[in-house]
């Protein structure tokens, strides 16, 4: 008996804990060659070039795991890793994933892609469905939020950062020989984190949402993917719910967690925390068909003035997309209510200040939304964010000229993103042949001597498949440098808002995505020399910044110049040469 139990214990020590429930394809989705993304595909539904790039997008996602892999592990270049996360807390923290090019496990930006993530594939789910992915998407949900529930071990405790950012900045190499100890940080009842716990409970609660099957009004948006179990919602929802009354009603108050962690502030701090408890509220209503909690929801909007957070929508910003869900919700539920004119007038102020160019974003002379300060360190983030906000309010849209141009400047930003710019370059890795080939991922290079960062080794080791990058430099330049983070590193939260796109695209898409126009080495021929002026190369800001034209254009002009002042010179030192021999003659 106690062998028994001893030989069953020892058995899930070795097979992996979390599965995926629906069953995997086989043989499973791989990448294909990124090649194959220059081929122009059959008009048909679904295009088969977006479904693939739907595919690309979610295996990002398990290149990124971390723990125990499961056999079905798909990322050939990928090993176990970091198992022991949490053990010096006396928990098991294993899992997950590692937040962006590095090695840390973060929980406030993980909750906020699981949190978007669900919310698509609940208004586009049919996208995941009819590209056969809805099995890996439920295999991707799951191995984040199983981890989140580790994380949560009990009503008002939260695991927020595991993994040290100081360690982290210098390593640089595989997922073998990651530094440890890995030291664990949380959030708890006389040291609480408002919007860490209020953002995480958002997360349970958009997907305890999507694994109830809950869609949105059926004539605007799509069913939800199919992946429905009551009882893994069931549980999602109890973890929404502890962890929304432990925001709401620490003992010690309401406060953002780097007051209470100071550790992760320098990654991901937070700004406030009103947002991250609106939308908790408001995914928990959705999940619960409650009007008291829309009701609450609207409290925050008020009383944290959430209405005049007028930029981004990102991990540590959440109020733009408040007025879209609020809206779609009082235009999916009679049970909940709301007011969807209300919210109606609410969204499209926003959204009318962007397409009319009238907010704090404003177009690049290269064509991507740009908002000084948050675009300068991943310029695609907030316009990709704005391109789906955009889409999804663009059905409720209160005239047809509205939906019209919310749809348009939508469409124009993705399709920047996928290679309509300056530099020919689709920011997706391996998804064409002028996709970036340096993403800032240690795991991904096979290099590991951080010094020698970008050229050790030469070429990346594996191709990253399916990663969207940081972007372009706000003028359209686009430096496809392995060490410069703000254009090349790759994030969890840098592919939530295209796999929701790409889902949308794919169920009622059947011309290709923009990149199979590109013409084969288009990137190579316009590629900018020298360095970005960023953060990482503050020395290419200093001095007039000329481009390599520039430098041969002015090199002439001096050349030129030099020469006509040394002409001028020789000849008057032979004319006055001549005086002096015609004075000294005459005299
Ligand atoms: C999805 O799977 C079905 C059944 O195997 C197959 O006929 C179809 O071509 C697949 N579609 C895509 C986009 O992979
Ligand atoms: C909650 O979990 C943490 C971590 O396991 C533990 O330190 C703490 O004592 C627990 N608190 C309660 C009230 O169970
Ligand atoms: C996984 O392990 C193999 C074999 O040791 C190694 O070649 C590979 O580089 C490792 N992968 C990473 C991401 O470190
Ligand atoms: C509560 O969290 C703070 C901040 O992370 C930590 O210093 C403290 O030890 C935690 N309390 C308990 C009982 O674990
Ligand atoms: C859409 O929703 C309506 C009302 O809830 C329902 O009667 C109808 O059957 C649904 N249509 C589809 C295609 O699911
Ligand atoms: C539903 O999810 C639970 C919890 O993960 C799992 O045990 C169960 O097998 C799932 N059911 C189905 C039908 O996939
Ligand atoms: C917070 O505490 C108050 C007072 O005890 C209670 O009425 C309320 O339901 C609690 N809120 C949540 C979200 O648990
Ligand atoms: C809904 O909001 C609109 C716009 O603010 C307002 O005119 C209308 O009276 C509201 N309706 C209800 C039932 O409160
Ligand atoms: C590409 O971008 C240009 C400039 O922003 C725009 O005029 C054109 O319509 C775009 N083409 C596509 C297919 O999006």
């Amino acid at each position: 008996m106690r062998y028994a139990l001893f030989l069953i214990l020892g058995l899930r020590t070795f097979l992996p804990l979390v599965l995926a429930q629906l069953p995997l394809p086989q043989p499973p989705f791989l990448p294909p060659d990124a090649s194959s993304g220059a081929k122009t595909s059959s008009g048909a539904l679904p295009n088969r070039q977006w479904s693939t790039l739907l595919g690309n997008l979610l295996y990002f996602y398990e290149a990124q795991r971390t723990g125990q892999l499961p056999s079905s592990n798909r990322v050939s270049w990928r090993n176990s890793s970091v198992v022991d996360d949490g053990k010096s807390a006396g928990l098991d923290l294993s899992g997950g994933y590692f937040d962006a090019g590095d090695f840390i496990k973060a929980t406030f930006p993980l909750s906020f892609t699981l949190m978007s993530v669900c919310w698509g594939a609940m208004d586009y789910g049919k996208g995941y469905d009819m590209a056969n992915q809805t099995a890996y998407l439920d295999d991707m949900l799951r191995w984040g939020l199983d981890w989140l529930m580790k994380a949560h071990p009990n009503e008002s405790t939260l695991y927020v950062l595991v993994g040290s950012t100081d360690t982290d900045n210098s390593y640089w190499g595989g997922d073998q020989n990651i530094p440890t100890p890995r030291p664990v940080y949380q959030i708890n009842d006389t040291h609480p984190g408002t919007d860490a716990a209020a953002g995480a409970a958002a997360a349970f609660a958009a997907c305890s949402g999507l694994y109830y099957n809950k869609g949105f009004k059926n004539d605007t948006f799509s069913t939800p993917a199919q992946l429905k179990n009551t009882t893994y919602a069931d549980t999602l929802l109890t973890h929404a719910r502890d962890l929304y009354t432990f925001a709401v009603n620490a003992t010690n108050g309401r406060k953002t967690y780097q007051t209470s962690v100071p550790e992760v502030a320098a990654g991901y701090g937070s700004s406030d925390y009103g947002d991250e408890m609106a939308i908790a509220a408001l995914f928990l209503s959705w999940a619960t068909d409650s009007p008291s909690l829309y009701a609450e929801a609207e409290g925050y909007w008020q009383k944290y003035k959430l209405a005049q957070q007028t930029r981004v929508f990102n991990w540590d910003s959440k109020a733009p997309g408040l007025p879209v869900l609020f809206a779609q919700i009082a235009d999916s539920s009679s049970t909940i209510g709301g007011n969807f004119t209300a919210w109606q007038i609410q969204a499209e102020k926003y959204f009318d200040d962007i397409v009319n160019n009238d907010g704090p974003g404003y177009l690049t002379d290269d064509g991507l939304l740009f908002y000084d300060g948050d675009s300068d360190s991943a310029s695609l983030n907030p316009a990709l964010n704005a391109a789906m906000l955009l889409s999804r309010f663009a059905p409720m849209a209160s005239s047809t000229d509205k939906r019209s141009s919310y749809t348009t400047f939508s469409k124009l930003q993705l399709d920047y993103a996928l290679g309509n710019n300056s530099m020919s370059v689709p920011y997706i890795v391996g998804s064409n042949p002028n996709s970036p080939s340096n993403p800032h991922s240690a795991m991904a290079s096979g290099g590991n001597d951080i010094s020698q960062i970008d050229n050790d080794p030469e070429e990346m080791a594996y191709t990253l498949f399916g990663a969207v990058v940081g972007g372009p430099h706000k003028s359209g330049k686009f430096y496809d440098i392995r060490s410069d983070w703000p254009e090349t590193e790759i994030a969890l939260d840098y592919n939530a808002p295209m796999l929701t796109l790409t889902a949308m695209h794919v169920i009622s898409d059947s011309s290709d995505p923009f990149y199979t126009s590109l013409k084969a080495g288009a990137y190579e021929k316009v590629k900018p020399q020298g360095l970005p002026c960023d953060p990482v190369f503050p020395k290419a800001c200093v001095g007039p910044q000329l481009s390599k034209g520039g430098k041969i254009a002015m090199a002439l002009v001096l050349a030129i110049t030099g020469l006509i002042i040394i002409g001028l010179s020789v000849w008057y030192f032979i004319l006055a040469g001549r005086r002096v021999v015609a004075l000294k003659s005459s005299s």
